[in-house]
């Protein structure tokens, strides 16, 4: 009896092993008991769409964590369907899963949203908003309802179509993602950008890091978005303005007072950058005149 014990104290403690090796997941969904019966009895009657979810992305990365995951998937999206297997009808399951059934097995998934945009999470943008997690084929990974622009564009037309102006972000023609900026719900949290001290620009651009020994100050305190715009512009370098004496002056108020020295009635003085060049900062002239 007492090897039979441990046999089972051994099993029991493999389950909990099992359980662990989740990660990320949380906990298993309830068993039968609570009125649960399991995917077999919903293919009963649901063949097809069982039979679908199974080789879908979501239904084998399920079976991939657990068998068991896969056959309670149905009813920890759609809720308990005892009740409805026994008498089939509309008005005894959940049709459209609230994002509630989501958080039973992604835990993290609202918290991380609300981190990364606070703006979402307040705006009540929810799960299905943005994935096609199960019967519908998503139209990009992962499990996403359109490309990613395409989807951000719905909601951001504004955003979107800036990136349609002559100078922005693309590659060749395609412009850049939104994801490239924008992290909706992953760790490093960067969804709502933080200029801080160039943010999120420097991860590409990092031959404007600095440190310099001169650093041009706008570039520290607004960052780059006192001069430039990152979804797009109609003027070279999406600068915020077309004539970059015009962008200068905006700070440079006092510049028209040096008028033996910057007398902008001369050509010669109007483009600024053909002296102070090195507008993102200097190690060798605090005028900005050299690199
Ligand atoms: C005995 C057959 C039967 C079984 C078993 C069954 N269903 Fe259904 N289900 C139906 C029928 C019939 C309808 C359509 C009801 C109607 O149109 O009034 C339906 C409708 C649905 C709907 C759509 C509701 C809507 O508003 O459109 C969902 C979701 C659903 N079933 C999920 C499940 C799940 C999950 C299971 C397993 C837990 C399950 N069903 C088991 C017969 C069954
Ligand atoms: C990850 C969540 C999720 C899982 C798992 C899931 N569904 Fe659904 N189901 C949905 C959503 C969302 C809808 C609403 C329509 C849509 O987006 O496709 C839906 C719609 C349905 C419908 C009605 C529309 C249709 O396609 O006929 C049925 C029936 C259904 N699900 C049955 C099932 C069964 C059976 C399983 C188990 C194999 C299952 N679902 C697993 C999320 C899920
Ligand atoms: C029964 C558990 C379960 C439920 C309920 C569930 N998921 Fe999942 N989901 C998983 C597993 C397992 C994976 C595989 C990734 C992993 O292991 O973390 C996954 C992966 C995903 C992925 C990423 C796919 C990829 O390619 O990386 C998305 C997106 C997703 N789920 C969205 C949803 C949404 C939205 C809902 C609610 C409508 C939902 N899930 C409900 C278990 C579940
Ligand atoms: C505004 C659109 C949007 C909403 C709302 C949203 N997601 Fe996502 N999700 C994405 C995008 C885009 C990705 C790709 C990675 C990224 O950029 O964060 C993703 C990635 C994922 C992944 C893959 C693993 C990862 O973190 O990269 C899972 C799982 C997931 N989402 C689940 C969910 C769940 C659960 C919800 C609801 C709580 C949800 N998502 C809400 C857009 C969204
Ligand atoms: C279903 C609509 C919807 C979708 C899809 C959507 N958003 Fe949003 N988003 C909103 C709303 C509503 C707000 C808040 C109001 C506003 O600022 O326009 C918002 C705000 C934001 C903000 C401001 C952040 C903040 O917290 O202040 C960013 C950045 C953003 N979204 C990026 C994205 C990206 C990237 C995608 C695509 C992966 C996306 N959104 C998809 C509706 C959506
Ligand atoms: C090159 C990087 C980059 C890309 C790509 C990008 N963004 Fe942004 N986005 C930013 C920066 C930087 C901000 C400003 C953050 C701030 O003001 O602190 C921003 C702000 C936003 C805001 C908030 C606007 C406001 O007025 O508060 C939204 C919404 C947004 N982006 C949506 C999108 C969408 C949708 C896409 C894709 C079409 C996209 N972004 C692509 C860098 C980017
Ligand atoms: C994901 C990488 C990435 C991020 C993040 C990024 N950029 Fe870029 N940026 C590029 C690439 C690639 C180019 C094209 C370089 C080329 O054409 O030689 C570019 C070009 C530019 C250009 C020059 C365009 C021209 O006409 O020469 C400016 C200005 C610029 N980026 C500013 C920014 C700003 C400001 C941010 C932050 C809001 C930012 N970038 C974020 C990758 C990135
Ligand atoms: C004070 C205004 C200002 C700020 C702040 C600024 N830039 Fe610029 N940037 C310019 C001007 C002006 C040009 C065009 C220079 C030219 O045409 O000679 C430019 C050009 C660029 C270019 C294309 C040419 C090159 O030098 O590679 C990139 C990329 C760029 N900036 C990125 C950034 C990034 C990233 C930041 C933030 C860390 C930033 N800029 C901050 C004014 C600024
Ligand atoms: C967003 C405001 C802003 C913009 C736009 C701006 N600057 Fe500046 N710049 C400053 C500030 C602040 C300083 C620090 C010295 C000061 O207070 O005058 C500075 C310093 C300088 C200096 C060094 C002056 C000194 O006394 O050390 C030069 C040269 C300069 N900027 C040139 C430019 C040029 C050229 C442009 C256009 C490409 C430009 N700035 C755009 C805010 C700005
Ligand atoms: C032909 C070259 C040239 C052009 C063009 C030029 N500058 Fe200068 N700038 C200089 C020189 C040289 C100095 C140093 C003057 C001195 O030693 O007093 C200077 C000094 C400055 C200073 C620092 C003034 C101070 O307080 O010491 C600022 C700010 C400045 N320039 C901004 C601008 C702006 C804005 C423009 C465009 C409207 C511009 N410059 C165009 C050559 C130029």
């Amino acid at each position: 009896m007492a090897r039979r014990r441990w046999i089972i104290a051994a099993v029991t403690m493999g389950i909990a092993l099992a359980g662990l090796s989740l990660g990320l997941l949380g906990d298993e969904p309830q068993n039968k008991a609570d009125g649960y019966v399991g995917a077999k009895t919903c293919a009963t009657c649901h063949e097809d769409v069982v039979t679908s979810f199974k080789t879908s992305g979501h239904g084998l990365a399920m079976a991939a964590r657990s068998k068991d995951l896969l056959d309670k998937a149905c009813e920890a999206c759609h809720g308990p369907g005892a009740a409805h297997a026994n008498d089939p009808s509309k008005t005894n399951i959940q049709a459209v899963p609230a994002q509630q059934a989501c958080l039973s097995c992604h835990p993290k998934a609202e918290a991380l949203m609300a981190l990364n945009l606070p703006a979402h999470a307040r705006n009540n943008i929810q799960c299905l908003d943005c994935h096609a997690p199960a019967h519908t084929p998503a139209a990009a990974q992962p499990l996403l309802k359109a490309k990613p622009r395409e989807l951000c564009g719905k909601c951001h037309a504004t955003e979107a179509a800036q990136f349609l102006m002559p100078f922005s972000h693309r590659q060749g023609e395609k412009p850049f993602e939104c994801t490239a900026c924008h992290t909706v719900h992953g760790e490093n949290r960067t969804g709502r950008l933080s200029m801080e001290k160039g943010g999120v620009c420097l991860q590409c651009h990092t031959d404007k890091a600095g440190p310099y020994i001169f650093p041009h100050p706008p570039r520290n305190v607004e960052g780059c978005l006192a001069c430039h715009s990152p979804h797009g512009s109609p003027n070279p370098k999406m600068l915020n303005r077309y004539r970059v004496a015009d962008l200068c002056l905006e700070c440079h108020t006092d510049v028209p007072d040096y008028p033996a020295f910057h007398d902008l009635s001369k050509p010669r003085f109007r483009n600024c950058t053909n002296c102070h060049f090195a507008v993102h900062g200097s190690n060798h002239d605090s005028l900005l005149r050299d690199e």
